[in-house]
């Protein structure tokens, strides 16, 4: 980040002031600010490339912005956002850099880890990547009857199953015609055997994304796909309908891929930051490949914003900073992603990765337990299925749930007046969040609907909306591949600031490991008739309970 920064001050300071600042204008609504400012939208608004975030919706000023501003500058953003550009350990409890911007760093300048340029083997795999799916694609590959791929499996989880699965589903207008793409994570056999049965293996070929070729859910249902296919096809077949993608080349072949079918990346590439890499492959095949560098030209060019646009223009700085206002000034506890794209329905589960597997942290860097609340819990639905479920409880409970509204203008699909009936309902939520409806206007509202006296009044506190609800609304012209890109790593970026006000390590991620070790532990003693270990008393209960019912 460059030179437009404030001197950083200290932290505490900052914060105080911003809470002192909370305080002082808290009795001015949403309402009040907006009549005050008929510039206020434009003063509170961004774009860059064509991707526009309109903040004007949140209980803040241009004091509460600069402020957050300095909170940036105190936490050393500029100098975190150079460390991680430049390849640094930044990942300190794992001793990884953080690079999934070389995955993207199209301008292909040098990026170095441990003294060596990691661009070359960025477009290695690139180029490895563009000659298989273009094979696959014109039909030259084919499985081990000589038939042409008709579908593809991607066998994998977590950020190896959730960027490629939402990012298909996103650019399915630009899907070949020939291939239909499934993706299966769950460890429940349901999900592949659901997946398999109205599949020909002679036309099927498997993609295991895996980071580290060693968890549990994958291996299984890559072994259970393998006996699959195999039954039908033979031993010799794995070779022609099997491919796999991790940094882990010996599992890899242990499993019985070819070294020749792996696409490689890299430790510096976490997990939920790997759809850029060959973890992209279901992407590639679904859009091409030119149409995948376009994602990664998009998400570059945001890289850039983000690291060079002066604070007051930086769209993922400004999405990080209204976030912490929210959190940590306001208290809200959620944050809700509210797509009105049908191609969108899996972003909010992406996010939830991206978002809170980063940032769902206590320990701060320094190993204390952090004195502030960090990741909100994020959840959200495609718009307008939502607005038939929960936002009942965003416009009138009694949390505070900050919104992210996101939409394009244009639509891929020309099918009657949806597209405008959708537009008009994700203008209108964050107009009703923000204006609400005082009592009078329930009141004439309910006059005009015919009611009077003790039953009119009986409904008016129903029919109120406080308002004053905070959203953002993200507009893009339409969803292609390179507006995802920008707004995929739009929400990295946030993620990252957030991470680094926070100051927490926003790319480890033990919280999950304590689980996935007890259930190591306790599945041979459900599948065994042996005493089970020592467990609590409700542990194993219910481990009693399971093998009762599961005995022969
Ligand atoms: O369980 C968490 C996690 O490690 C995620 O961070 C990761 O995306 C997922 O598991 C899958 O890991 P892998 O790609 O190594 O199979």
């Amino acid at each position: 980040m460059s030179g437009q920064w404030k001197k950083a001050a200290a932290l505490e300071p900052v914060w105080a002031a911003l809470a002192r600042h909370r305080d002082e204008i808290a009795g001015r609504t949403m309402r009040d600010l907006f009549a005050a400012d008929p510039a206020r939208a434009g003063r509170f608004t961004l774009s860059f490339d064509g991707l526009l975030l309109d903040y004007s919706k949140n209980r803040l000023t241009g004091r509460t912005m600069a402020l957050l501003r300095d909170l940036a500058a105190a936490a050393d953003l500029p100098a975190w956002t150079r460390r991680m550009f430049a390849g640094e350990r930044i990942n300190t409890t794992e001793n990884r850099a953080v690079l999934h911007v070389a995955l993207r760093n199209r301008g292909n300048a040098p990026i170095m880890v441990d003294g060596a340029d990691v661009m070359p083997e960025v477009n290695a795999v690139l180029a490895r990547m563009r000659d298989f799916t273009a094979r696959v694609r014109d039909g030259a590959w084919t499985g081990a009857t000589g038939r042409r791929i008709a579908s593809v499996v991607n066998i994998g989880i977590g950020g190896s199953d959730l960027g490629p699965r939402m990012a298909v589903e996103a650019l399915a207008a630009f899907r070949h015609e020939r291939l239909a793409f499934h993706f299966v994570s769950n460890v429940d056999g349901a999900e592949i055997a659901r997946t398999l049965a109205p599949l020909d293996p002679a036309e099927t070929l498997f993609v295991v994304a895996s980071k580290t070729f060693a968890t549990q859910e994958t291996m299984a249902n890559a072994a259970t796909a393998r006996a699959w296919l195999t039954a039908a096809l033979g031993d010799g077949a794995v070779a022609r309908h099997f491919v796999a993608v991790s940094t882990n080349a010996a599992e890899v072949a242990r499993f019985g891929i070819d070294a020749a079918n792996m696409f490689e990346f890299w430790d510096w590439v976490g997990g939920r930051f790997s759809l850029w890499s060959a973890v992209g492959l279901p992407i590639a095949l679904s859009i091409g490949m030119d149409r995948f560098e376009e994602m990664l030209d998009g998400a570059h060019a945001m890289d850039g914003h983000f690291r060079d646009a002066p604070p007051e223009r930086n769209l993922p700085l400004t999405l990080a900073l209204v976030g912490v206002w929210n959190t940590n000034l306001l208290g809200a506890e959620t944050q809700a992603v509210l797509p009105y794209d049908q191609g969108l329905a899996r972003f909010p589960a992406y996010l939830q990765q991206a978002e809170m597997e980063s940032n769902g942290k206590s320990v701060g860097r320094d190993g204390r337990r952090v004195e502030r609340a960090t990741a909100p819990v994020l959840f959200g639905e495609p718009g307008t299925n939502g607005q038939h479920a929960f936002y009942q409880l965003i416009h009138q409970g009694t949390r505070l749930v900050p919104c992210d509204f996101i939409a394009p203008a244009e639509t891929h699909y020309k099918t009657g007046r949806h597209h405008a009936m959708l537009l008009a309902n994700f203008l209108a939520q964050s107009e009703a969040l923000m204006l609400g409806k005082t009592a009078a206007e329930a009141r004439a509202e309910l006059a005009a609907e015919g009611l009077t006296g003790a039953a009119l009044e009986a409904l008016v506190p129903h029919r109120v909306f406080g308002g004053d609800r905070p959203s953002n609304s993200i507009l893009v012209r339409r969803l292609d591949p390179r507006t995802l890109g920008m707004l995929i790593a739009l929400y990295e970026h946030k993620i990252f600031a957030q991470g680094v006000i926070w100051g927490i390590n926003s790319f480890d991620q033990w919280g999950v490991e304590l689980g996935k070790q007890l259930a190591t532990r306790i599945l041979p003693e459900l599948e065994g008739d042996g005493p089970p270990g020592r467990h609590d008393s409700s542990t194993t209960q219910l481990l009693a309970q399971v093998r009762a019912w599961l005995k022969p």
